[in-house]
C-alpha cells in the first residue's frame, strides 16, 4: 500500500526537529537579537531582516549594538555561517518560519501604532509559501493576529492550520539582566489553530529552556498585557504610596522592606521618579485601547498611568523644596542628573522620566548637566547635552538628582561632594547625611 503524502505540519515538524528549518527574525532590536542569536546557539541556520542597513551591517560585519548580546558570539555565528543579516525581504521565500519583532509604539492619542506590524507583514504576505510558519512577538492589543494578521496573511489562498501557521508568542526580555535572559524565561505561545501552537512550540523549544503553549494567539496576546499592566499598577500603588508617606513624615522605602518580610501575599514594588522604557508606560494602553472598543473602561490603567504620570512633577518639587530649605531659588541654580537611562546598567534612554525632569527643571530657570555612562549625549527639543564627570559636576552643583542608580556610579564619593542630593530610587540607603533628601 502507498504511504500518504506527508502534510505540510509533518514535513515542517520535520524539518524543525532535525534543525535544518531555516529561520528568520524581522526586527533586529532588543528583543529580535538576542532571539535570533538564541536560534543560532540552537544550530539553526537564521536571517535576521531590518529595514535599517547601519544595523544589517554590523551584524554582517560581526558586530552587535545590543548591550546583553556579546560581538563575539554574534562574529562566531556570523563565520560559521549561522547567522546573517539583510533588509532583502525577498529571502523570506526560502525560509521556514519568520518572527515578528518589530516596535509597537503609541501615538500621541494613546492610540496603539499598527504600521510597523503592518509593514512587516506586508512583507510577509508577498512571500509566504505553503509550510511556512509566521510568529508575531510584538507587544500589541488582544486579537491583534487574529483579527488583523490572518487576514491579511489569507489574502493568497492559503489555509491556516495545514497550509500555513500562525501564532502569537510574547517577548519578556528584561534588558540589562543578568540571571534572566531570552533562552531561561519561559515562552508562552498560542496559535490561531492546536497544529500552529504545535509547531510554533515546537520551534521554541529547539532553542529555549521552557515553553508554555495557551489555547490562543489571544490568550498569548493578553499574558503580556497582564504582566505589564500588573506591574504598572503596582508602581502607581507604591507611588501614590510614596505622595502619602512623604505628606506624613514617613519613610515609604523602610515600610516596603518591612512589608516585604511577610513570606506570603506581598510583592514589594518601589517608587521611582515615573515609569520609562518602551514597555511598561506603553503596554498598558493596548489594553485600555481594546477594552474600550469592547465597551468596559480599564480604570485601574488610567488612574495608575495618571499617578505614575505625577512622579516627574513630584522629584521636581522635592528638589524645589529642598533649594528653598536652603535658601536658594531653582532660577539659575545649577542641577546634575545623575543616570538618565530609564533604569540602571542599560543604555536605554526611551520614555525616561530623566527627559520629562530634565525639561521641568529647564522650564523653572535651572542649569542642567548630567552623567550616564550608558548614554554619551542626547538632544532634548532640540538642545544636545553630553555626559559629563559626576565627581567634578556633583561638586559644583547646587543639587545632584539621582535618577538612575547605576552600579558604576561611586555613591561614597557622591555623598561626601555633594552640597544636596534628591535621591529618587534610594540608591543612598545605607548612607545618613542631612544632604540627602530620599523620594
Ligand atoms: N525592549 C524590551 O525590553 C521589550 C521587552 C518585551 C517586549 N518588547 C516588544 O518587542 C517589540 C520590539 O521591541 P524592541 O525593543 O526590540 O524594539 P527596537 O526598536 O529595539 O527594535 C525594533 C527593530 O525593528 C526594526 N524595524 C522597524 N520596522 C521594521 C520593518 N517593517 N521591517 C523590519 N524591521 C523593522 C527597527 O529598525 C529595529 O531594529 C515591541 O513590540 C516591544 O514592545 C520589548
Amino acid at each position: 500500500m502507498q504511504k500518504a503524502l506527508a502534510t505540510m505540519q509533518e514535513l515542517l515538524t520535520e524539518k524543525i526537529r532535525t534543525h535544518t528549518a531555516k529561520i528568520g527574525v524581522i526586527g533586529l532590536g532588543y528583543v529580535g537579537l538576542p532571539l535570533a542569536v538564541e536560534f543560532a546557539n540552537a544550530g539553526f541556520s537564521v536571517t535576521g531582516i531590518d529595514i535599517q542597513s547601519s544595523r544589517v551591517a554590523e551584524i554582517n560585519s560581526g558586530c552587535s549594538y545590543i548591550q546583553d548580546v556579546p560581538a563575539d558570539t554574534v562574529r562566531q555565528h556570523v563565520e560559521s555561517g549561522h547567522l546573517r543579516a539583510t533588509t532583502d525581504f525577498s529571502v523570506i521565500a526560502e525560509l521556514d518560519s519568520v518572527n515578528i519583532a518589530v516596535p509597537t509604539p503609541l501615538r500621541k492619542s494613546k492610540d496603539p501604532d499598527m504600521s510597523f506590524i503592518v509593514a512587516a507583514t506586508e512583507q510577509v504576505v508577498k512571500y509566504l509559501h505553503p509550510g511556512m510558519l509566521t510568529i508575531l512577538e510584538s507587544t500589541t492589543y488582544p486579537g491583534t493576529t487574529e483579527e488583523l494578521l490572518l487576514p491579511m496573511l489569507e489574502q493568497g489562498g492559503l489555509e491556516v492550520g495545514k497550509e500555513f501557521f500562525l501564532c502569537f508568542s510574547p517577548e519578556r526580555v528584561d534588558p540589562g539582566n543578568l540571571h534572566f535572559r531570552t533562552h531561561n524565561i519561559p515562552k508562552v505561545v498560542g496559535g490561531i489553530t492546536p497544529a500552529c501552537t504545535e509547531v510554533g512550540a515546537l520551534l521554541y523549544s529547539q532553542a529555549l529552556d521552557r515553553v508554555v503553549p495557551v489555547s490562543s494567539t489571544s490568550v498569548a496576546e493578553m499574558v503580556k498585557l497582564l504582566e505589564n499592566t500588573f506591574r504598572m499598577i503596582n508602581i502607581g500603588l507604591v507611588n501614590e504610596m510614596a505622595m502619602m508617606c512623604e505628606r506624613m513624615g514617613v519613610n515609604v522605602w523602610e515600610v516596603i522592606d518591612a512589608a516585604a518580610t511577610k513570606p506570603f501575599g506581598f510583592m514589594p514594588f518601589y517608587p521611582g521618579p515615573g515609569l520609562g522604557g518602551h514597555c511598561i508606560p506603553i503596554d498598558p494602553f493596548y489594553l485600555s485601547w481594546k477594552s474600550k472598543q469592547a465597551g468596559i473602561e480599564a480604570r485601574f490603567i488610567e488612574l495608575a498611568g495618571n499617578i505614575n504620570g505625577q512622579m516627574p512633577r513630584f522629584v521636581v518639587d522635592k528638589v524645589q523644596t529642598a533649594l528653598n530649605n536652603q535658601g536658594k531659588p531653582m532660577l539659575g541654580s545649577h542641577i546634575h542628573i545623575a543616570g538618565v537611562a530609564y533604569k540602571r546598567d542599560i543604555d536605554d534612554l526611551r520614555e525616561s522620566p530623566a527627559l520629562d525632569i530634565i525639561l521641568l527643571l529647564k522650564q523653572k530657570g535651572a542649569r542642567i548637566t548630567y552623567t550616564d555612562p550608558y548614554i554619551p549625549s542626547l538632544r532634548l527639543n532640540g538642545d544636545g547635552l553630553s555626559s559629563v564627570s559626576l565627581e567634578e559636576n556633583a561638586a559644583v552643583a547646587d543639587c545632584v538628582v539621582l535618577v538612575t542608580d547605576h552600579n558604576a556610579f561611586d555613591y561614597a564619593s557622591l555623598v561626601d561632594n555633594a552640597r544636596l542630593i534628591v535621591d529618587t530610587r534610594n540608591a543612598l540607603k545605607s548612607y545618613q547625611s542631612s544632604k540627602i533628601v530620599r523620594l
